[in-house]
């Protein structure tokens, strides 16, 4: 087990490039199943979740290789049948992610249901729902979905709430279904559209991705991709909150500032300076920070990815505010070790109050999950003393070499093995 050992108190400083984002380049690379040849994907980050889907690809008979750092070659020429097996779905559970695709080009696919997981029971029924109604026989045997199909069909699929990675699994197998899908109540999010750019870069038809209403014309086959991971909006916001948080002041370059908005607008409501251009943003604090409220929603909204991260910020905010949680039942773990650090927070099921507080102290904590293991090392970078913050493998899901990056900026972090 590995643990950060940070020592707050320092303002980042400087300038960092957005890395590929993890959400966008666990459906791309999923993709390349749906093509019958070979595809290249670059700008894709190292992480432990992209690392897991290439594995997961590798069961189906898709040969992966790192041809150069993020550039990664895929070869589905021949797809075999395979199973996602259940410590591969539990320990990420956008492992789901294949089974749109592995129907809709191989005709059958078995994959672990998910279990819950740390941030609430996050059922899949609604990508069942729409397999279903595009001909897929589904039965759920030991735990594991058999799904089965000769050829899926296009369908008119109404989700009962928007699901991010429902939206992309129907849409990637209703690009090989016979006829149009239409899927409503679709999610926005901009991981959506850039899924649906590179499949019909693949040939598909889609249109109306980053609407609620999507509409997939199937065709007969795919070719391969050659396509770069766009920029990752929460690992950007992620350093928007350090910069805030220490009283810092960074540019992040290579990002798109607009799938941030939601973001900036909260830090300028709280105070911090907030500038950008066209593939830029810029944060600027004083070490001062406003109460505000924030309530996550689906996007353009404020996004859930980033709640545990504003909560870190929030605790040292000049007066008392409200976070409140929609997306999630169980999203407040972070709560509990960020009041060790004397943060003065109280939970009342999906809305936080915080109080702020002048300082918060160095301690030793556990990370829960990914984000919520980001709001420790932010609250640590400025908290007076020492913090240590234990399972940072749940930092390594989502984040490229994250200490190394803060260490670049002016942070006092290291990563030590725990003994
Ligand atoms: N839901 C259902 N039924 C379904 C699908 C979803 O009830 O069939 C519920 C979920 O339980 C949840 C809500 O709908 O309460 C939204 O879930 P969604 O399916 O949109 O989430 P997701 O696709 O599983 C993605 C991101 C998450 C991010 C959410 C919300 C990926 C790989 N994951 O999850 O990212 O929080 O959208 O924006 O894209 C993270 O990166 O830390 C992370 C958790």
């Amino acid at each position: 087990m590995e643990r950060f050992r940070i020592r707050g108190g320092r303002p980042l400083r400087g300038e960092a490039e957005a890395s590929g984002s993890k959400n966008a380049s666990l459906p791309i690379l999923a993709a390349a199943i749906l093509a019958g040849g070979v595809s290249h994907a670059w700008r894709v980050p190292d992480l432990r979740d992209t690392n897991t889907i290439l594995g997961l690809l590798g069961e189906f008979g898709v040969k992966t290789r790192e041809e150069s750092p993020g550039r990664i070659s895929l070869d589905a020429t021949n797809i075999t049948g395979g199973v996602a097996p259940y410590e591969l779905v539990q320990a990420m559970r956008a492992s789901i992610l294949v089974l749109g695709p592995l129907l809709a080009r191989f005709g059958s696919a078995r994959v672990s249901l998910p279990g819950g997981c740390a941030i609430g029971a996050r059922p899949i029924d609604q990508h069942l729902k729409g397999l279903s109604a595009m001909g897929a026989e589904i039965q759920i045997e030991q735990g594991y979905i058999e799904a089965r199909s000769r050829k899926l069909t296009g369908a008119r699929i109404s989700f009962d709430l928007t699901t991010v990675t429902g939206t992309k699994n129907l849409m990637m197998a209703a690009t090989l279904a016979k006829g149009v899908t239409v899927l409503e109540n679709a999610a926005l999010e901009p991981e959506v559209v850039a899924l649906a750019d590179l499949l019909n870069r693949m040939g598909a038809r889609v249109s109306g991705a980053g609407t609620p209403v999507v509409e997939i014309e199937g065709v007969d086959s795919l070719a391969g991709y050659d396509a770069a991971v766009p920029a990752d909006r929460i690992e950007v916001g992620t350093l928007m909150i350090a910069a805030a948080i220490t009283g810092g002041d960074l540019r992040i370059t290579d990002c798109e500032p607009e799938q941030v908005h939601a973001l900036a607008l909260k830090l300028s409501e709280a105070g911090l300076e907030v500038s950008e251009g066209a593939d830029w943003i810029r944060v600027r604090g004083d070490g001062s920070v406003r109460p505000v409220n924030v309530k996550t929603a689906p996007y353009p909204g404020f996004p859930t990815d980033l709640q545990a991260q504003f909560m870190a910020l929030m605790t040292l905010a000049g007066g008392t505010c409200v976070l409140t949680e929609t997306i999630f039942e169980n999203r407040f773990m972070h709560a509990a070790e960020l009041a060790r650090m004397n943060a003065r927070i109280h939970i009342d099921g999906r809305t936080a109050h915080i109080e702020g507080v002048a300082h918060l102290a160095g301690a030793s904590v556990t990370a829960t999950d990914l984000r919520a293991s980001a709001s420790l090392v932010l609250a640590g970078l400025a908290a007076d003393g020492e913090t240590i913050v234990r399972n940072v493998y749940h930092i390594d899901r989502g984040y490229q070499r994250l200490e190394e990056r803060l260490r670049e900026l002016g942070a006092d972090i290291r990563r030590e093995v725990e003994s």
